[in-house]
């Protein structure tokens, strides 16, 4: 672990160097798998980070600037209903939504945890810059595997707020959804927790908002094949595969994949893999939760659900819990 700077307008880091991904195990595994499917984290390389700012931009993609505005409104409410404490915020990116909170609340401290230092380091010095009051820590990590946050001054004896926004969980399949939440909740050591769930909508909307007239959504997804050209010179043909995503309404998710556009072989690392005309790969699911949903997750995953906050045409929802003893 090291930690570095403790000035007052410079944020903290601690940097647990969360082990390599060993993306060739994980390639293999994928490929191997009925369907062919990726982790949908591959997708986040720079150039898909970058993408995905895009997508949040189109006009087909409502979410981002939906939970935004929502978050704007209702930051008052929810400062008062969260109550004093340390936010904690998991996979927090660019840390773009926080802001709000952090002007209502006017936290005791701020923790940003993510996988990627530079991300962090920039996102944090950029909101401590805006936010000079408020101390702010980020902690290089993979989350979804720690077991406790590190010791550090900003956490000691603090209740502890915890803040997952922009529907981050309906990347994660039903059951690591409820893995992450236990998890989540030991991180939290009894604090709240405020989860940002898109609800399910009429299918030609959720499939415009996942493959945009743009087609920067498609670039996405198709920014996975060059990925894996570029680090496990994979020779696919980006050309013979088409983007494709559809909302699966038994299974209250969007797929999303690239189908091959006819019977191919593929070279990725040192192994070859068939794809038939018309088989996809998965690049990633999004779960949609509608309340309902919502609240049956959180108690399977020992969580009380207390309220929601929601915009006024009522597509997404800001998610109140606590842990339920
Ligand atoms: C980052 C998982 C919330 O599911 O809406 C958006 C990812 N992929 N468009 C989502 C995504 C293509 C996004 N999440």
């Amino acid at each position: 672990m090291t930690t570095t700077s403790t000035s007052s307008l410079q944020a903290d880091l601690i940097d647990l160097h969360p082990p390599a991904a060993d993306m060739q195990r994980l390639v293999e595994q994928g490929l191997n798998s009925q369907p062919k499917q990726l982790p949908a984290w591959f997708l986040y390389d720079a150039e898909g980070s970058r993408l995905f700012d895009q997508i949040c931009e189109q006009p087909e993609y409502q979410l981002t600037r939906t939970e935004i505005a929502l978050l704007e409104q209702e930051a008052e409410a929810m400062a008062t209903t969260l109550g004093p404490g340390v936010i904690v915020e998991f996979g927090a990116g660019s840390a773009r939504k926080v802001g709000p909170l952090l002007k209502a609340l006017t936290p005791d401290a701020y923790v940003a945890l993510d996988i990627s230092t530079d991300h962090l380091r920039h996102a944090t010095q950029a909101l401590q810059e805006q936010h000079p009051k408020v101390p702010m820590l980020g902690i290089c990590c993979d989350h979804s595997q720690l077991d406790a946050l590190p010791a550090h001054p900003l956490l000691e004896g603090q209740r502890r707020l915890g803040f997952f926004p922009g529907s981050s969980l309906g990347n994660f399949s039903r059951q690591d959804a409820i893995t992450l939440l236990k998890r989540f909740r030991t991180l939290l050591a009894g604090g709240p927790l405020l989860l940002g769930l898109d609800h399910p909508k009429p299918a030609p909307v959720l499939e415009a908002a996942y493959d945009d007239a743009a087609g920067v959504s498609a670039a996405f997804a198709g920014n996975l094949l060059q990925r894996l050209k570029r680090e496990l010179n994979a020779d696919f043909n980006p050309a013979q595969f088409r983007y494709r995503a559809r909302w699966q309404p038994d299974q209250s998710r969007v797929e999303m994949a690239l189908v091959s556009c006819c019977d191919q072989d593929v070279q990725i690392a040192d192994q070859r893999w068939n794809f038939q005309t018309g088989e996809p790969l998965v690049t990633e699911y999004s779960l949609k939760y509608s309340p309902a949903m919502a609240q049956e997750l959180a108690a399977t995953a020992g969580w009380r659900w207390v309220q929601r906050w929601h915009d006024p045409d009522d597509t997404l929802s800001l998610h109140l819990l606590v842990p339920a003893d």
